[in-house]
């Protein structure tokens, strides 16, 4: 028997405040946690579902100094960017918290004082890279060298991004500060460590065999961990930008990002609770509270060996009970990347797709990576939309309320004599929901999502089985009992998909104008009473074109263009064969203007100039029309190679040749000497 909790720790991992969110983090971590909650909620109990802005860390200082502002400023524009973008998709958080707040500071801190005054860290002092010119430590990101690996000359100090080696700092070849350039010197420091280690035992004990029921990906990725042995982890940090160490001899440093953050969950419970007159600890130091992690693959080792040992360390706090973590999502194939811009970001799907929060939600729910990475693409987007949720669940509803309103007025009419297959679909509706909360409680989002459909399935059958709309003439006492039957159907349904699909579940309620109604209920055909007043229909899904989503794809193109260019750099042609002197004295390059300028008949390529060289003026013809309009050549001087022999093009003598410049990208630039050059000048 599983434990019965009163109540629900629920986090979902606080995203770094450096860049916007895209369906990657939707799908992994915030979808499925939302889901959850509301699902919980339904079903009445004490939930604390809390989150916020990852805001410290060496990525966000890296940033701020690109960019030329402080953290502060690069935190503060994405933590809003990143909250309104939760909010618009409906992921219903207790509290959107933040890592810079006072609360949060102050409750990092008083952790890691009661851990130090307690004797929990061991601290250890270490050789690291010292840059004088900026009186700094170096973090490993903030060095460059060359990799001893494959040679690449622009490896970080902890990876080098060429061939993938994971690498320390002092493996660097040739070593620079990525802050003042120079070579970074040696210099010890100290840092307070968690000895993992020591913790060895208890967490094969607590996680390894009290913990078998966690998902395979999760519990592997665990195991191999502790089973390849751990060792003493850093807490702190030789940076500026973060919570500074509260212990003695810790001044210039930070509390490390992932000691803080976790933390951050505490500290969002605790804003929470004083906001709504609750109390903290109930939620974190209780055995009657129930701590969920909701997070993606990267973030295992944090959330099942790091934060739990700390949170066993300090004593006083509950463990999590489950980590359902999930794999990654990819979009059309490749891996989603935020530096090569290949993602769906959701500030940019809300303006594309406005009110078609739930589309993307279904969709990514319906692909969720659970146990393996899996693809999100355009096209499946198209045919989860087109063919179930408009052609089955929004088909049998918009059908149940349009035959009301003509038959009935918009009045629920009431249920007579039922047949064999009323009773059929009475029963299968009546086991619909249990069959999604069981997948739900056992973190199964797509299966518990494909459940919810087979109510709108059953619904949808039930009506094209019956065909009210034929039975209407004979038989209207049949047609009332099979739209009561449906409309009971659209009402469990408000219930069933409100988790999954929350802006859908209210417009249904406010279409069958009635009040949410409770998980417990669900299953049931009593809902809507005889006579009761329906609003109007109105559309739960709409179609999607195929224009709408090529364009997607053809944005999608368009990145990988890009990115392909500005990976393969400019390409410099080789340089031709050498040649002397006096060949090169041959050649006699004058200066010119063009006077005028037109489109050679029949030919989409050529040009006709006419070009001032002083002494005289000479025809010359350019395959260059692709690339310039008549007009915009006229008045430029041009660089004109002059004795090169005529030659017959298109029946017109051309005499020399205009040089251009031909970019990577085959954009072609004049080659032009300045407007002070007077026409006819030679060019040696
Ligand atoms: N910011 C981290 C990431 O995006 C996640 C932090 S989760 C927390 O990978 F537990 F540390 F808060
Ligand atoms: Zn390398």
């Amino acid at each position: 028997m599983a434990k019965e909790y009163k109540r629900h720790t629920i986090t979902a991992a606080l995203p770094y405040a450096n860049g916007p969110v895209h369906i990657g983090h939707l799908a992994g971590v915030y979808v499925p946690a939302d889901i959850y909650v509301r699902y919980l909620r339904s079903k009445n109990k004490d939930v604390a579902f809390v989150c916020g802005s990852d805001e410290h860390g060496v990525a966000i200082e890296l940033r701020a100094r690109k960019e030329g502002k402080t953290p502060q400023q690069v935190v503060d524009f994405y933590h809003n960017q990143i909250k309104e973008s939760f909010s618009q998709f409906g992921i219903s958080f207790d509290i959107y918290h933040r890592t810079s707040s006072q609360l949060h500071h102050e409750t990092a801190s008083d952790y890691f004082k009661k851990m130090e005054s307690d004797g929990k860290f061991s601290v250890q002092i270490s050789e690291q890279f010292f840059d004088e010119s900026e009186q700094q430590f170096l973090a490993d990101r903030y060095i460059k060298g060359t990799c001893p690996n494959c040679g690449y000359e622009e490896a970080y100090g902890d990876q080098c991004e060429n061939c993938g080696t994971t690498l320390s700092p002092a493996e660097l070849k040739n070593p620079k500060s990525m802050l003042s350039g120079e070579s970074p010197m040696m210099k010890e420091t100290k840092h307070w460590y968690l000895p993992l280690d020591e913790y060895e035992p208890w967490l094969k004990e607590w996680l390894l065999d009290g913990h078998k029921e966690w998902k395979s990906n999760v519990y592997g990725q665990c195991k191999s961990w502790i089973d390849n042995g751990l060792r003493p982890r850093p807490m702190t940090r030789d940076l500026k930008w973060g919570i500074p160490v509260p212990v003695e001899g810790g001044e210039g440093k930070v509390l490390y990002v992932w000691f803080d953050a976790p933390i951050g969950y505490i500290s969002a419970t605790k804003q929470w609770a004083d906001d709504t007159g609750k109390n903290w600890e109930d939620y974190w130091k209780s055995e009657d509270a129930r701590l969920l992690h909701f997070i993606g693959k990267d973030n295992i080792v944090f959330h099942c060996i790091i934060f739990p040992t700390l949170l066993k360390a300090e004593g006083s706090y509950i463990l999590p009970d489950n980590v359902p973590a999930n794999e990654f999502l990819n979009l059309e194939g490749n891996k989603i990347s935020t530096s090569r811009n290949w993602a769906v970001w959701l500030h940019e799907y809300l303006e594309e797709f406005p009110e078609k929060q739930d589309v993307l939600r279904y969709t990514l729910t319906a692909n969720a990576p659970e146990t393996k990475d899996n693809d999100f693409t355009w096209k499946d987007f198209q045919t989860r939309n087109n063919s179930e949720l408009v052609a089955i669940f929004g088909n049998f509803v918009n059908r149940a309320v349009v035959l009301t309103h003509k038959y009935f007025e918009g009045k629920v009419p009431a249920r007579h004599e039922l047949m064999p297959i009323d009773n059929e679909v009475i029963e299968a509706v009546s086991k619909a929901p249990s069959k999604v909360a069981d997948a739900l409680d056992q973190f199964k989002f797509r299966e518990a999502l494909s459940n919810m459909m087979e109510l709108a399935r059953i619904g949808n059958k039930y009506l094209a089985d019956t065909e009210p709309w034929k039975l209407i003439k004979e038989d209207k006492s049949r047609v009332e009992t099979i739209l009561n039957i449906a409309l009971q159907i659209s009402a469990n349904l408000s219930i069933v998909c409100e988790p999954f699909l929350p802006f859908t579940a209210d417009r249904l309620l406010s279409i069958l104008n009635t009040k949410k109604l409770q998980w417990k209920a669900a299953g049931g055909m009593d809902f809507l009473s005889a006579n009761h007043q329906l609003n109007k229909a109105s559309l739960l899904f709409e179609k999607i074109e195929d224009k709408d989503v090529e364009k997607q794809v053809n944005k999608l193109m368009e990145t990988k263009k890009m990115n392909e260019e500005a990976e393969k750099g400019p390409e410099v042609p080789v340089f031709k064969e050498e040649i002397i002197f006096d060949d090169f004295m041959k050649m006699d390059l004058r200066v010119g203007e063009i006077k005028t300028a037109e489109k050679v008949e029949k030919s989409n390529k050529l040009l006709k100039f006419t070009v001032d060289m002083g002494l005289e003026t000479r025809t010359i013809l350019s395959g260059v029309a692709k690339h310039f309009t008549a007009e915009e050549m006229v008045g430029k001087k041009v660089t004109v190679m002059a004795n090169l022999a005529p030659r017959k093009i298109m029946g017109i003598e051309s005499q020399g040749m205009l040089l251009f410049a031909e970019n990577s990208d085959g954009k072609l630039i004049a080659v032009s000497p300045g407007i002070d050059a007077q026409n006819g000048a030679t060019i040696a």
